[in-house]
């Protein structure tokens, strides 16, 4: 690695987007000026029914209306195939429904018409006007429409499935002699747990604007993955590979929801082609809970079976999950469980559930936040049963590998997160028996939950220039989600080529950039920042071709290994006054620029190493039985990732992670009407958000680890582990605060005061 004479790597810098960003200048999707006709979309009011007639003569005679849409108006589609159940299970379409497609409804709120209209209020107040019928009402009785509550989940498990391997892991697994060992363990725990359908609300919605010129098409979209969109709009519409622009430059939060090509986007692609103008279509709030995004309600049992010392010998970790009844996804609850603990016997099982409702999708931390949470509070209770301080049965349980793979951790500082949590934020030895602080008519309790999240990477590229006056410039079609991933970017150019940030542009979110993942799973920094070493690498390489031969050169005769950047200049590794700077030599071989691209793509370590991220959640609650509110009063965590870029983006994605568990753990939850299966809290007055009021000061660190394995940059990702755990740090608080054990989230005042009567 270069030597670092410039502030670059974990270095606390602001964003380099920020001033674009406080100043209006950063554009989203749906800021992009275009002159565009609009479209807006009419949802059905029914699931699970077949549309009968679609009454649209009153939306057509409204002024400024270019065209209504529906199955009997079709739109200009070249290939069904972008709809296909291959697609949607490769994650370029979201589902296998193609939009307006046909007669059939299969979940309440699918968009069943569109209208395109001169502004934005034609095409709203004319879609209020068409009038769509069906059969099918009320449902079949062995067609319910969807039962999300995980009580009434439970009520058909019947019908569960065990879906297909997800990310090569299958739902079924077993170590050791598996739920048999249970039976003969000493100490028992044995609980359910549920988690409610919960739905992401970035501040941005999602938008699309997309744009024909002759046979080439331009898409602004609010998207994490400017690769798929483009591959499936490529498929949808036919288009030659080449001529489909995908654009998304600054997204307002993602956290999962625009990481798939939901229907809305190529219906706008169709609406720009059938009225021969650009379209730009806004997803309304409320529509953010009904046609995408959403995180299934699960239904989950842990068994633990341990010694009296407190040794696990057994954990059973079984349960459901939902899905729509044509796509498949199902979060992995069992994950975590899989590799947290040492413990030699397991048995895994998650199944899910098909009902009538739109596909769920990954939600922040998929899997590993709901399981966390039923995991480590399985733990907490067995703690309480044992007399152990909950921090001490973790110690007790610490897996030196992971336990079903019986693979070696590529690194692993847990027991240092769970030491400088607990000292931070003062965990006692003796933990005060649950219901026994008081601060007046308020209980005081405390409670820990450890977190985790595996380590990801994919092959991804990136080019980069080096310009003559001095500047960088480099790209890859990957994005900052909010997350910081263009200061990081620059920042490790910063370190690598001694050139000071401020000449450094990092460019991403445009399809026709150099190939990259899309945004998510937790791997951009290390997927994209590994492909902008390669490049670097490549640029000294040929640099050093263009010094070969070159008497002038203070470097020539040397090898492109003896070299070294610093401070914008090539040096001799062994002999630092031999230097040649990179604009001395593109000058003198009168080159404006030196472009290179490369491409890095993991090794076999998966297959070697167990790989995840690990850190501990310390929080102190206050509740007021009366009321039955919960207020967090501190949160203190620690956390380990690998290498940090830069400890301010990086805290504030663990600051933002708890912030959502918080949430999830008090007062995330998406109501269904059952009988419809509609949903019913779809606006941010009924679904509540935390305001700045319900959250403290967060108290994050992070502990000094060195990953070898995972990528030559040496980091593990951190949108995603700062939100596993939070849940269960917290309900184990208020069990510890009020003797009351919730195992249903959300932990609402209602609960708390039922609980209590
Ligand atoms: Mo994510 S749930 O990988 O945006």
């Amino acid at each position: 690695m270069s030597t670092i004479n410039v502030p670059a790597i974990g270095k606390p810098l602001d964003r380099v987007d920020g001033h674009f960003k406080v100043t209006g200048k950063a554009r989203h999707a749906a800021e992009f000026p275009a002159n565009p006709a609009y479209a807006t979309l009419v949802r059905s009011t029914v699931s699970s029914s077949t549309i009968t007639g679609v009454d649209s003569a009153e939306a057509e005679a409204v002024p400024g209306v270019l065209g209504v849409y529906s199955h009997l108006q079709p739109l200009p589609w070249t290939e069904n195939k972008a709809f296909s159940k291959e697609e949607s299970e490769r994650g370029e379409s979201a589902m296998s429904i193609r939009p307006l497609g046909s007669d059939k409804v299969f979940y309440n709120g699918q968009y069943v018409a569109m209208v395109v209209a001169d502004t934005l209020e034609q095409a709203q107040h004319a879609a209020s006007l068409v009038r769509v019928s069906y059969n099918g009402l009320p449902p079949q009785k062995d067609m319910e429409p969807t039962k999300t509550s995980p009580f009434v989940l439970e009520q058909n498990l019947d019908r569960a499935e065990t879906p297909k391997a997800m990310k090569d892991e299958p739902l079924k697994r077993k170590a050791g002699k598996g739920e048999e060992a249970f039976q003969n363990a000493e100490i028992k725990i044995d609980k359910f747990y549920t988690t409610p359908w919960e739905t992401h609300n970035p501040i941005e919605p999602h938008a699309t604007i997309a744009e024909w010129e002759g046979d080439r098409l331009t898409v602004f979209d609010a998207t994490q993955s400017v690769g798929d969109v483009s591959k499936m709009l490529t498929t949808a519409f036919d288009i030659e590979p080449g001529k489909v622009r995908v654009i998304s430059k600054f997204i307002g939060g993602a956290f999962g929801c625009k990481g798939l090509a939901w229907p809305h986007v190529p219906l706008a692609v169709a609406a720009a082609k059938a009225v021969g103008r650009p379209v730009k279509l806004l997803i309304e709030r409320h529509d953010m809970f009904t046609n995408r995004d959403f995180r299934s309600p699960t239904l989950q049992r842990v068994q633990l079976g341990a010694s009296r010392e407190g040794k696990l010998d057994s954990v059973l970790h079984s349960g459901f999950s939902l899905t729509a009844q044509r796509d498949v996804s199902v979060g992995p609850f069992t994950d975590s469980t899989s590799m947290m603990y040492a413990v030699p016997n397991i048995y895994l099982d998650q199944k899910n559930v098909r009902m009538d409702i739109c596909r769920p999708t990954f939600m922040r931390a998929p899997g590993e936040v709901t399981g966390m949470y039923a995991l480590e509070c399985a733990m907490d209770e067995l703690a309480l049963e044992l007399d152990i301080n909950p921090v001490e049965l973790r110690l007790r349980n610490h897996a030196d590998m992971d336990s079903l793979k019986k693979r070696p951790f590529s690194s692993k500082s847990l027991k240092q997160c769970y030491q400088l949590g607990a000292e931070k934020f003062g965990w006692p030895q003796q933990v005060p028996k649950p219901r026994s602080v008081r601060d007046g008519r308020v209980l005081v309790g405390i409670g820990m939950a450890g977190s985790t999240y595996r380590v990801n990477r994919s092959p991804a590229a990136a080019k980069l220039v080096l310009k003559a006056d001095g500047s960088v410039i480099a790209s890859s079609a990957r994005h900052d989600l909010g997350t910081g991933m263009y200061t990081v970017m620059c920042q490790l150019l910063a370190e690598m080529l001694g050139v000071p940030i401020a000449k450094i542009r990092f460019d991403m979110g445009d399809s026709t950039l150099q190939q990259a993942p899309g945004g998510g799973d937790s791997q951009s920094v290390s997927s994209v920042g590994s492909a902008v070493k390669a490049a670097v690498d490549a640029a000294r390489l040929k640099l050093m071709d263009l010094v070969r031969g070159d008497a002038s050169s203070p470097l020539e005769g040397l090898s492109s290994g003896e070299v070294d950047f610093v401070d914008s200049s090539l040096v001799s590794v062994r002999d630092s006054t031999k230097t040649d700077s990179i604009q001395a030599i593109l000058k003198r071989h009168n080159q404006d620029q030196l472009e290179v691209s490369a491409e890095a793509s993991p090794g076999p370590e998966k297959k070697e190493y167990a790989m995840h991220a690990f850190g501990a959640h310390f929080c102190e609650v206050r509740v007021d039985e009366d009321l039955g509110t919960v207020r967090v009063s501190r949160w203190t965590c620690a956390h380990a990732c690998g290498r940090i870029m830069n400890e301010k983006t990086a805290h504030r994605q663990i600051r933002g992670g708890v912030v959502m568990g918080i949430r999830m753990a008090l007062m995330e939850e998406t109501h269904i009407d059952e009988r419809w299966g509609r949903v019913i809290t779809d606006n941010l007055a009924d679904c509540h958000v935390p305001a700045h009021a319900d959250i403290p000061h967060i108290d994050s660190y992070f502990v000094d680890e060195t990953e070898h394995h995972d990528s030559p940059i040496g980091t593990k990702g951190i949108g995603e582990i700062g939100i596993t755990g939070v849940a269960a740090a917290l309900a184990n608080a208020v069990h510890n605060a009020t003797g009351i054990r919730f195992r249903d989230l959300p932990m609402t005042p209602d609960k708390l005061i039922l609980a209590r009567a």
